[in-house]
């Protein structure tokens, strides 16, 4: 099934009967992905990337941005009416953590969206046998959301977008195992958008999408790239009476310099209103198995421009559940008036929210566009960058390949990496490496430099391993404890390391194999 088919709505009958226009009119488009765009095909084993048919957008093998794993294929029976990149997904069977790195731009803000279409690539009917199947999401070292794939339709996709700041020159975004279900990923989209767009977005708050909805008559269930330059998804919303589309051909415009939230101009050429003879228009998004609506704290930003272009007298008062949100608003002519707290968060259970017409108003409310998120809080900072930067170093010079050194090294706490010790006290600070336990661990070669480099470092343990050659003679900075014993490293000791030791300043452990005593 395509990705035309995602959906958290219950709204089959619709759905099912807007596929079959969908399935007629899908239009072939050829344009470039625009620039900072990041697209990977989870699981797909070619070696070059594809434009897609559909949105022209390339996308990349996955292999760069990730290790471990399996590719998997869905099942045949699923592959016919699925979208290219819904018919490969990588698992983990492995691991309680497994983290894809993107590269991004420190600062930035982006949107991502992650993909997921079990297919039953495993033959076992996961989301059918009645057990939880259920795994978690980080953003970076952040919890984010929960895919509970349990009763799902294997043909169906699960879509999940945050909106988010890039916390260094990579982005993480990491799969965990609850112990019910492996983790698994169809598809990851990475997608720049301007800094001054969602304001409330900073480094320690992120949104996650909940429904992000157009109103009036889509042709498309869903509308993204190129009609919304940063491929945001919009669904279509269900018109049955009293409902009515409203569309203009007219240009809706925004103010001059109102660049928030850039809805594209052809969705706000589109509306929804009531029969005449009606007065509250009630938007109850429901919140199905994929989200937890008790904890949820939303933010709804509704989005409005009059378009009827007889000069109509129109005001509603905005609710969230029984809260007033705004009273007594009109739409402006023709042009976007995008409605929301300034990142004021709010708990309603049920996700609904009305328009109600006022009592001077003439016609019922009527509304464009509709975004509700969710709050993600990103309190857990990730691992100094230079600390990240050589122990990275370390893990390549001697290959090392261990199952939980997988996303960032200390954060959050209970996925750090085994071998590590991490220094946490001071809380608005980033974690700090200041131990690394590499004992027996099978390392060859020379000692690397980098360890020398880890400024935070206090006890280094590479005992019983084959390292060769000679010590390097270096300044090192913070280090108590350096533990060589038993390798094969050749003397002499240098005299940065020897002064600091007879100083009293670092226990230097150095015992020796037999036949390197004889050397010394
Ligand atoms: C992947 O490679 C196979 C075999 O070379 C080819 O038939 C297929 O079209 C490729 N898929 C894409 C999406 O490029
Ligand atoms: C994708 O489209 C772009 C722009 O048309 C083109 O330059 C590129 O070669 C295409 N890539 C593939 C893999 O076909
Ligand atoms: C998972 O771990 C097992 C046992 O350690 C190993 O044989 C297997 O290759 C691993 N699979 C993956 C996908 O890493
Ligand atoms: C999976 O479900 C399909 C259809 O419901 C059934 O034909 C098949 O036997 C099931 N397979 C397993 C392994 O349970
Ligand atoms: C931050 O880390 C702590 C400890 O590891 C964890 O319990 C908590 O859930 C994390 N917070 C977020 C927002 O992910
Ligand atoms: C992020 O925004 C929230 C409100 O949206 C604010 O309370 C917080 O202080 C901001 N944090 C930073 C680091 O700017
Ligand atoms: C837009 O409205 C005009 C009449 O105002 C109608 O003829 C046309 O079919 C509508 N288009 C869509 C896509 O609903
Ligand atoms: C509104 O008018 C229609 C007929 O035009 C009628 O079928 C419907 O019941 C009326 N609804 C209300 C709430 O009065
Ligand atoms: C997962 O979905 C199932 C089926 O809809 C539901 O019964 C269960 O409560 C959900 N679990 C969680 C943790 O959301
Ligand atoms: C447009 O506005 C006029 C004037 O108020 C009104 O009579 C008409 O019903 C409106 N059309 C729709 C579709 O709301
Ligand atoms: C390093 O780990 C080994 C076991 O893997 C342990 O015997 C040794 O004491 C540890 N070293 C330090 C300094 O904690
Ligand atoms: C070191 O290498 C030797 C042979 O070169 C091998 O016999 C020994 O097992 C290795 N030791 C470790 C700890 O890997």
């Amino acid at each position: 099934m395509a990705i035309s088919h995602c959906s958290a709505s219950t709204k089959l009958a619709w759905i099912l009967a807007l596929l079959l226009i969908l399935v007629t009119t899908t239009i072939q488009v050829h344009c470039q992905s625009p620039p900072g765009f990041i697209s990977i095909d989870c699981g797909f084993t070619n070696t070059s990337a594809y434009n897609d048919s559909i949105t022209g957008i390339q996308f990349d093998p996955d292999s760069r941005f990730v290790e471990g794993g399996l590719s998997n294929k869905i099942s045949a029976e699923f592959i016919a009416g699925s979208d290219e990149q819904q018919k490969t997904l990588r698992s983990f069977p492995n691991g309680s953590r497994n983290c894809y790195t993107l590269p991004s731009t420190t600062g930035t803000k982006y949107m991502l969206r992650a993909t997921f279409t079990y297919g039953n690539y495993d033959g076992l009917n996961k989301t059918r046998d009645g057990s939880l199947f259920l795994f978690g999401l980080h953003i970076g070292v952040n919890f984010w959301e929960a895919v509970n794939m349990t009763n799902w339709d294997p043909s169906s996709t699960i879509w999940k977008e945050i909106i988010t700041v890039a916390p260094a020159n990579s982005v993480s975004v990491c799969l965990i195992n609850f112990g019910s279900g492996t983790p698994f990923v169809s598809a990851l989209e990475l997608r720049p958008l301007q800094d001054l767009m969602y304001p409330f977005v900073n480094t320690s708050v992120s949104i996650s999408y909940f429904r992000r909805i157009r109103f009036g008559a889509a042709t498309d269930f869903i509308t993204r790239f190129s009609l919304d330059p940063y491929d945001r998804f919009w669904e279509g919303w269900p018109f049955t009476y009293p409902w009515i589309p409203l569309n203009t051909s007219s240009r809706v415009r925004r103010l001059p310099g109102d660049n928030t939230f850039q809805v594209p101009e052809g969705i706000l050429q589109g509306a929804t209103t009531l029969d005449t003879n009606y007065s509250f228009l009630e938007i109850s998004v429901g919140v199905g198995p994929n989200l937890d609506a008790k904890n949820l704290q939303l933010l709804p930003i509704f989005h409005f421009a009059e378009i009827n272009s007889s000069n109509p007298s129109r005001r509603f008062d905005i609710y969230s559940n029984d809260e007033l949100l705004f009273a007594d608003f009109s739409p402006s002519r023709f042009q976007a008036d995008s409605m929301h707290q300034n990142g004021r968060f709010l708990h309603n259970p049920t996700a609904t929210f009305r328009l109600s017409k006022t009592r001077r108003s003439r016609l019922p409310p009527l509304i464009n566009a509709f975004e509700l998120y969710s709050l993600v809080r990103m309190d857990n900072l990730t691992t100094d960058s230079d600390d990240v930067n050589y122990i990275k170093e370390v893990t390549k010079h001697y290959n090392l390949a261990r199952i939980n050194w997988n996303g960032d090294p200390c954060s959050p706490r209970e996925y750090s990496w085994e071998g590590l010790t991490c220094d946490y006290s001071k809380s608005n600070q980033n974690p700090r490496i200041v131990a690394v336990n590499l004992s027996t661990s099978g390392l060859k070669g020379g000692l690397v430099i980098s360890f020398m480099n880890m400024v935070s470092l206090e006890n280094l343990d590479l005992s019983h391993n084959n390292l060769t050659g000679a010590i390097p003679d270096y300044q090192i900075k913070s280090l108590k404890v350096l533990d060589l014993s038993y390798n094969q490293l050749d003397g002499p000791i240098p005299d940065s390391i020897l002064q600091r030791s007879q100083a009293g300043l670092l226990d230097l452990r150095f015992a020796c194999t037999v036949a390197q005593f004889l050397l010394f």
